[in-house]
């Protein structure tokens, strides 16, 4: 089961290819200082009587700004848009939004087929590699179109194929080149899987339904190995604490583990692990009904599991990899887990749950044990945990909290190379003060209002002590509520490029 939208990226580079004869439904030339003097483009601009050079001059002035121009005679390309280029100093998120406005216009014009002239600029301390990475991953992220529960007003993309026209590359350049779209569109396919989790009604993807679709995971990736685990498997392995937020729910729970070693056998494995809330109503400490329908979006942390895994089966990456996901509805009902009501974690610690609305950590603090026993070097969770990190950090970032430096500092640098940022809070032992309660061993809630994001990982971190581990909240980041409500994929770009790059060795 892949998510992908496009059949194909490719690369070819102008000095083999009349661009005048290339059969494309938009031919888009990103424009800078340089295009005038190149020599595709002067072959283009001569059988165009000068009327490209003219239009870039007189009619694209601002970055990111763009004219599309109909067929022109004696060129094959049905369209070609013309857009102004950015200039190395402009920031990542600036060359991200420049390559999802094309994507977006091709399926707005219905282009099935698309030709993209990146140029010869890149952002500061950044290449061609990396350009021809983003603008893959970009392109496929943002052709994107949620359709699966339209009826009668589908739209789907129309885009399916790219083509990357590099300039004056050869030999083992242009095979780096492709191996830079490759990553790119896997990243971009992982993106679009998680999205599509996310995107789905929490009718459409409860615990169960997310469970065949990890199973069926298997048809497309067969070096990937699938483990599911139901309620009775979870009771056996004393998940108290995971159990007690599906109580209220018709809905069984469930956990998924992906397993993908494409790494040394020696190695040990990083583990990631996702929250998995398919649905979060608050639980008896109801939350109110504006905008609950976002809670949907509650299980964004397991679907990042998901589309991670699709990326590394896809590319066969070098890296050793588990990744878990803890799924279960939270809902309320005569069975539902009550404020003050005492549970026994995996781990043995005994929890009051003071408020059923914090059932994130609930879930997350049996995984994070189960997964010790694969020895894992790191442990990475990622969850919509907090309200709070859209508070404290804004939508732009998501929030690290770590028990280890430099893994903390390895997803940040991540997050910059991907422009799928993240920023640390601390997680100090001042802060370990709110989980204390006379009832159990921990409280799952404290601090009142004052940093309720760090309070949360906080109690987290009483569980992952054998090991080194950060906490990714990614509550602001994994969805958007405006201009459009939409999963935004987040952070599997961050989360690929840091396995991929073997920033962790
Ligand atoms: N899923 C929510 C967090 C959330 C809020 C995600 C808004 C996305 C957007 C989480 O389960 C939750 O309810 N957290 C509570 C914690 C509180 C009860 C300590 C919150 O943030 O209010
Ligand atoms: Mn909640
Ligand atoms: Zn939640």
């Amino acid at each position: 089961m892949a998510y992908k939208v496009l059949n194909k990226i490719s690369v070819k580079d102008t000095t083999s290819t009349q661009l005048v004869s290339l059969n494309t439904s938009m031919l888009v030339i990103v424009c800078n200082k340089d295009t005038k003097n190149n020599v595709a483009f002067k072959q283009l601009d001569k059988v165009s009587k000068g009327y490209l050079s003219k239009s870039i001059s007189s009619n694209i002035q601002d970055d990111g700004s763009s004219l599309l121009l109909p067929q022109i005679t004696g060129i094959k390309a049905k369209n070609i848009m013309l857009v102004k280029g950015l200039n190395s100093d402009k920031p990542i998120h600036k060359w991200l939004s420049l390559y999802e406005g094309i994507s977006k216009k091709a399926n707005a014009i219905k282009a099935s087929d698309i030709s993209i002239m990146c140029g010869n600029a890149y952002p500061e301390g950044k290449d061609e590699n990396w350009l021809i990475e983003t603008v893959a991953k970009t392109v496929e992220s943002n052709a994107y179109i949620f359709s699966e529960t339209k009826n009668k007003t589908t739209k789907k993309p129309s885009l399916k194929n790219l083509t990357l026209l590099t300039t004056g590359l050869k030999g083992s350049n242009l095979a780096k080149a492709k191996d830079a779209a490759k990553k790119g569109f896997a990243i971009g396919e992982g993106v679009n899987t998680t999205k599509y989790l996310g995107d789905l009604p929490a009718n459409h993807c409860t615990p169960r339904i997310i469970e065949k679709k990890v199973k069926a995971m298997k048809k497309d990736f067969p070096n990937l190995k699938i483990k599911s685990f139901n309620e009775k498997d979870l009771a056996k392995m004393k998940m108290g604490s995971f159990l007690s937020v599906a109580r209220g729910s018709e809905e069984p729970a469930r956990m998924m583990v992906i397993e993908y070693n494409g790494g040394r056998k020696s190695e040990k494995p990083i583990a990631l692990v996702g929250k998995g809330i398919t649905f979060d109503t608050g639980g008896v400490s109801l939350k109110p009904p504006a905008a609950m329908d976002e809670m949907k979006w509650d299980m964004c942390g397991a679907a990042t599991v998901f589309g991670v895994m699709s990326t590394l089966a896809r590319l066969n990456a070098k890296v050793n990899v588990v990744g878990v996901m803890a799924c279960a509805e939270n809902m309320c009902s005569s069975k539902a887990t009550k404020p003050g009501d005492v549970v026994t974690s995996m781990s043995g610690q005994t929890i009051e749950i003071l408020n059923t609305d914090a059932e994130g950590r609930l879930v997350l603090c049996d995984a994070l044990t189960f997964v010790g026993k694969y020895k894992p070097s790191y442990v990475i969770d990622m969850a919509t945990l907090t309200g709070a990190v859209i508070i404290a950090l804004g939508r732009h970032s998501s929030g690290v909290m770590a028990n280890d430096q430099h893994l903390a500092d390895m997803i940040i640098d991540a997050g910059e190379e991907s422009g799928d940022r993240a920023w640390q809070l601390p997680l100090w032992d001042e802060h370990q003060s709110c989980t204390k309660t006379k009832y159990a061993d921990l409280a799952n809630i404290g601090g009142g209002r004052e940093a309720g994001t760090i309070h949360a990982a906080a109690f987290l971190s009483k569980f992952t002590t054998k090991y080194k581990w950060a906490h990714i909240d990614i509550a602001a980041t994994a969805q958007y509520s405006t201009p459009v409500k939409a999963g935004t994929g987040r952070p599997v770009p961050l989360i690929s490029e840091l396995l991929l790059s073997k920033r962790l060795k």
